[in-house]
C-alpha cells in the first residue's frame, strides 16, 4: 500500500476499507472475541523480576537488548489504547506484572502505584469499549521469589494463590476474562508446581469470586502441530505422538483429563507424579482452553549421540520462513491441532490467546507474510476468540528487539517510540469489522 494510503489512515484516524474488503462477509459468531496482545515485561519496565536479572547478565540476550524501557507502555496508556481502537479489536490481552504489584512476591506489601497503573489502563479500555483479557503470570517472576527457588519451591503454589487473590479482589469487578499462567514450559519440578498453582488460583476464583464477579478463568498452553518427518516410518510417527504429549499433553492432560498423559508417565516413571487427591483437585480447573499457536514441526526420534533431551524436530524446506528460526508459516497445522484439541480434550470452548509471525532486518511496513498468515480459516471447532500476537513490536525475550511480531511497528530510533501501523493492521481491522474472511 502506498504512502498515500497511510496518509489517509492517519487523516481518517482509522483504516478505510477497500472495495474488496467491503465485500467480506461474517463467518464468525457475533460474540466472537477479536483481540491482540502484549505481556508486561515485553512492553514496559516492571521492576525486579527474573527477566530484569537475566537481561543484565552478559551474553544472555541478542544485541544485549533489555526491557528497561521496552515500548514504555507504563507511560503510554493513551497511545496504546488509540492503536487498539484503530484495530477495532473487541478485546485486549495484557499481563499484570507480579513484581510491579507485589515487589517482594508476597502480599505483605502491595505497591499501590503499580496497581493503580492497571486501574488507569482498565479505565482507558472501558472508555474505548474494549474488554480486558488479563494474564496473571507472563514469565516475570519477582526476583525475591527466585532467590528461594522460584517455581521449583513448592511454597510458590501458595504465593501464586495469594497474588491471584489480590488481583481478583482489586481488579475482579472489572475483569471478566482471566488467564492464570501463560505458556508453561518443561522442567519437571517447576511444571509440577505450575500446574498446582494454576489449579489453586482456579479454585480460589471458583469458590470465592465467581458468583459475584461472573468471569471465566483458565490457563494458556502453547503447542506446535507435529507431523512425523516421514509418515511411512513408524519411529517418526511414534516420535510425533510423544512430542505432542510432552508439549501439549504435559499441561492439558492433567487439567482437562486428569493426571499426566499415560505415554508421558511410562517414560518419566517416578519423576514428579501427582497423588490421587492432587489429580482430583487439578482435573476440571478450566473454563475454556486457552491456546497459543505459531507453527508446525517435523519429528523424528531423539538422538542420544547428540545429547538431545527431547524428540528431534525440523522443518520442511518449502514452508515460508519468518524472522524467528523456529517459526515457519504452516496454516494447515493450525487446523490440525485445533481438531486434535477438540478430540483429545472433549471439545472445549477454545480461545486462541496468541498467534502471530515475526520478521527481522530492514523495516518494511508492507508485511505481506503477516497478512497471509492471518488469513487462516478456522472451522469445525468451538472457537470463541482469536488473539493476534502482538499489538506492537516489543522485547522478544532472548532475541531482544531483533524479532518483530507487532501489527504496529515501534520506531526505536525515535525517543517517543511511535506506534506505526504495518499493512496487516488494516487487514486485521477489516477482518474484525466484517467478522470473517472473503470466500
Ligand atoms: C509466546 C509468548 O507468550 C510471547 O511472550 C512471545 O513473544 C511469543 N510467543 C512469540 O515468541
Amino acid at each position: 500500500r502506498s504512502a498515500h494510503y497511510y496518509y489517509q489512515v492517519i487523516k481518517d484516524n482509522g483504516f478505510p476499507l477497500t472495495d474488496d474488503e467491503k465485500s467480506l462477509h461474517g463467518q464468525f459468531p457475533k460474540s466472537f472475541n477479536w483481540s491482540t496482545a502484549s505481556a508486561a515485561y515485553q512492553v514496559s519496565n516492571v521492576g525486579l523480576s527474573i527477566w530484569d536479572k537475566f537481561v543484565h547478565t552478559p551474553l544472555r540476550v541478542a544485541n544485549s537488548d533489555n526491557g528497561d524501557i521496552a515500548c514504555d507502555s507504563y507511560n503510554k496508556i493513551n497511545e496504546d489504547v488509540e492503536v487498539l481502537k484503530k484495530l477495532k479489536v473487541t478485546h485486549y490481552r495484557f499481563s499484570v506484572s507480579w513484581p510491579r504489584v507485589l515487589p517482594d512476591g508476597t502480599n505483605n506489601h502491595i505497591n499501590e502505584a503499580g496497581l493503580n497503573y492497571y486501574h488507569r489502563l482498565l479505565d482507558a479500555l472501558e472508555d474505548a469499549y474494549i474488554q480486558p483479557q488479563v494474564t496473571l503470570y507472563h514469565w516475570d517472576l519477582p526476583l525475591a521469589l527466585q532467590k528461594v527457588g522460584g517455581w521449583e519451591n513448592e511454597t510458590i503454589v501458595q504465593r501464586f494463590r495469594d497474588y491471584a487473590d489480590v488481583l481478583f479482589n482489586q481488579l475482579g469487578s472489572r475483569v471478566k476474562f482471566w488467564i492464570t499462567i501463560n505458556e508453561p514450559y518443561f522442567v519437571y519440578i517447576a511444571a509440577h508446581n505450575i500446574i498446582k498453582a494454576h489449579a489453586e488460583a482456579w479454585h480460589l476464583y471458583n469458590d470465592k469470586y465467581r458468583v459475584t464477579q461472573g468471569g471465566i478463568i483458565s490457563i494458556t498452553i502453547n503447542s506446535d502441530w507435529v507431523e512425523p518427518r516421514n509418515p511411512y516410518k513408524q519411529e517418526d510417527v511414534d516420535a510425533a505422538k510423544r512430542y505432542l504429549q510432552f508439549l501439549l499433553g504435559w499441561f492439558a492432560h492433567p487439567i482437562f483429563n486428569g493426571d499426566y498423559p499415560d505415554l508421558m508417565k511410562t517414560i518419566i516413571r517416578k519423576r514428579s507424579l501427582f497423588t490421587s487427591e492432587e489429580i482430583k483437585r487439578i482435573k476440571g480447573t478450566h473454563d475454556y482452553f486457552g491456546f497459543n499457536h505459531y507453527t508446525t514441526v517435523l519429528s523424528y526420534p531423539f538422538d542420544l549421540g547428540k545429547q538431545q533431551d527431547y524428540e528431534g524436530d525440523s522443518h520442511d524446506r518449502t514452508w515460508i520462513e519468518s524472522g524467528s528460526f523456529w517459526l515457519k508459516i504452516t496454516p494447515f497445522g493450525f487446523r490440525k491441532i485445533l481438531k486434535f484439541i477438540k478430540d483429545e480434550y472433549g471439545n472445549p470452548p477454545v480461545y486462541v490467546t496468541e498467534n502471530g509471525i515475526s520478521e527481522r532486518g530492514e523495516v518494511n511496513l508492507n508485511d505481506i507474510h503477516r497478512k497471509y498468515y492471518y488469513a487462516h480459516v478456522l472451522d469445525g471447532v468451538d472457537l470463541r476468540g482469536y488473539t493476534a500476537w502482538s499489538l506492537m513490536d516489543n522485547f522478544e525475550w532472548a532475541s531482544g528487539y531483533a524479532e518483530r511480531f507487532g501489527i504496529f511497528y515501534v520506531n526505536r530510533s525515535n525517543p517517543t517510540l511511535p506506534r506505526i501501523p504495518k499493512n496487516s493492521a488494516s487487514r486485521y481491522a477489516s477482518i474484525i469489522t466484517c467478522n470473517g474472511f472473503p470466500d
